[in-house]
């Protein structure tokens, strides 16, 4: 696919970001025609019904108020029409509330005035939760602990259990004190098995210590604040949000105390901004000049084009679990086989996204994407100002994710003297895959809330313009309810499975796995 921009034509700046399109191969007049498009109209129809609290999630009937949850303390950098009601409730205002609640208590148990029932300081989080109640709390907590930041880093510590596997809660809990750790039970639904199951085991954790620890110890984040309360956790430490935040789109509310207990509101505070600023670029800019909006439309060209992988390099080791976090937000939004319209859509709607950090990748599977037949776009990501003064690792870093770009649009085509001899073809790169590179001036939280708030929006506008649905995630179900069939089959249980190839394989469990 040849080029056709010339340099720095579609090079775009938002606040800390700026991303370079040159090296995709549509043309500027396919741009020019996407303002008009039919696709066009049902995206900017889209951002609007976002903002308005419009039902943009038909299948579950709801609106999707992330945004509010960033919107709700920055109210003047949005415009009036911003609004979000549901059945009668403002839910900016709830998360204004629980925000002040959420400052609260984090300012309480940082100063020492919240404490255990012997007076002495907590001085550990465990952080439960799985999916989206657990990758972008994880995510923030991995890269905040890497910035040098200012207050209160580091004065508590943070564990996360994700999985229903034990080995790892064996692992978190080997660090932990019961009589000095609050518990975290992150679940939107209160009602997902792995989580309530884990939480199952550590209310018997923190009673080895004594009935009134667990009392103190135990918060909630929840859409579902009647369910936590049913389940033990202690109204007046239950944070709600809006049912309107999908999972994978929470971590700016209730879900990411444990990462305010740690790291403190005031750079909590400062991702929300980050983000906000996102959000206004996206409302006040035509789509063509919109940065998030333009690397969706790169995503849609390719998809287009057959193009159904998408690997991501952060060329940047803080950065490592941006993939994972963004695995979830991209491919449970957008893996979807049918319009909004029910009508089947023939070929992939999202691409596979996939990588590691740079310069690791680059020694491990960049082989494939240069010489392979597989197709892929290459999106590197660069941080043009480090957090440390070896401008040497630094310079040779970032001339390798220059370097790999290059390579990977140039290519290296055989000489005309190699050409005549077929068997130095394996010599030849040949170039031409679709790169894009996103750069953040610096890491700090506010560029880290704009980055995810990008991806966010950039997610929604390819859903939008594919007419699918980017907010429900039925796929997901079926696994769950054949799961619950399964394990009454296991032991103790009799094998009486149904599907004979799970039976054959539970027998192999009883024979083995004992
Ligand atoms: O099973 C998928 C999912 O619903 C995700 O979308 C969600 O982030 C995760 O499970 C956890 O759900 P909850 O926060 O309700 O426990």
């Amino acid at each position: 696919m040849p080029i056709t921009m010339s340099p720095g034509q579609l090079s775009r700046s938002i606040g800390p970001l700026h991303i370079n399109l040159d090296r995709q191969s549509y043309s500027l007049q396919m741009l020019n025609d996407f303002e008009s498009s039919q696709e066009n109209l049902r995206l900017r129809d889209f951002i609007d019904g976002l903002f308005r609290g419009a039902v943009v999630n038909p299948t579950e009937q709801r609106a999707a108020g992330h945004w509010s949850l960033r919107a709700a303390f920055r109210r003047s950098e949005y415009p009036d029409f911003v609004e979000l009601t549901v059945d009668g409730r403002d839910e900016l205002e709830l998360a204004r509330t629980v925000q002040a609640q959420m400052n609260a208590f984090v300012e309480q148990v940082q100063s020492g005035v919240y404490t255990n029932p012997d007076g002495e300081t907590y001085n550990s989080v465990l952080h439960l939760g799985i999916g989206g109640s657990d990758l972008g709390p994880r995510l923030l907590h991995d890269v905040f602990s890497r910035l040098e930041l200012p207050g209160v880093h580091g004065q508590l510590n943070i564990r996360f259990v994700a999985n229903v596997d034990f080995h790892e809660m064996k692992a978190a809990l080997a660090s932990l004190n019961p009589k000095r750790t609050l518990v975290l039970i992150a679940s939107k639904s209160f009602s997902t098995k792995e989580t309530l199951h884990n939480a199952q085991h550590i209310f018997n954790w923190l009673d080895t210590a004594g009935p009134a620890y667990r009392e103190k110890a135990l918060l909630a984040a929840t859409c579902k604040p009647g369910k936590a309360a049913e389940f033990g956790i202690p109204p007046a430490r239950i944070f709600e949000f809006s049912e309107t935040v999908g999972g994978r789109y929470s971590l700016w509310g209730p879900v990411s105390i444990s990462i305010r207990l740690v790291h403190g509101n005031a750079v909590f505070d400062e991702l929300l901004a980050g983000a906000a600023c996102i959000d206004n670029h996206v409302l006040s800019t035509r789509s063509t000049d919109c940065v998030p909006i333009l690397l969706a439309l790169s995503d849609f060209y390719n998809l287009k084009v057959g193009i159904d992988s998408l690997l991501l390099s952060p060329y940047d080791s803080r950065l490592g679990m941006l993939i994972p976090y963004l695995q979830q937000l991209w491919m449970e939004s957008l893996g979807k086989g049918v319009g909004i319209d029910g009508v089947p859509i023939p070929r992939s709607t999202c691409p596979i996204l996939w990588g590691d950090v740079g310069t690791n990748g680059q020694h491990a599977f960049f082989q494939l994407m240069h010489q392979g037949r597989n197709a892929s776009t290459v999106e590197l990501v660069a941080v043009l100002k480090p957090n440390h003064s070896e401008a040497a690792s630094h310079r040779i870093l970032l001339s390798h994710a220059l370097a790999q770009a290059e390579a990977f649009s140039v290519g290296r085509l055989n000489s005309p003297q190699e050409m005549a001899d077929p068997t130095v073809n394996y010599k030849s790169c040949p170039g031409q895959r679709p790169v894009q590179m996103v750069f953040l001036d610096e890491l700090t939280p506010y560029s880290l809330g704009a980055l995810l708030s990008l991806w966010e929006h950039r997610t929604c506008a390819l859903g939008a313009m594919q007419n699918i649905n980017p907010f429900d995630q039925w796929g997901v179900e079926l696994g769950k309810v054949i799961a619950e069939q399964i394990e009454p089959n296991l032991p103790p249980g009799e094998n009486r499975a149904e599907n004979p190839i799970t039976a054959h394989l539970i027998d192999h469990f009883i024979n083995r796995g004992r």
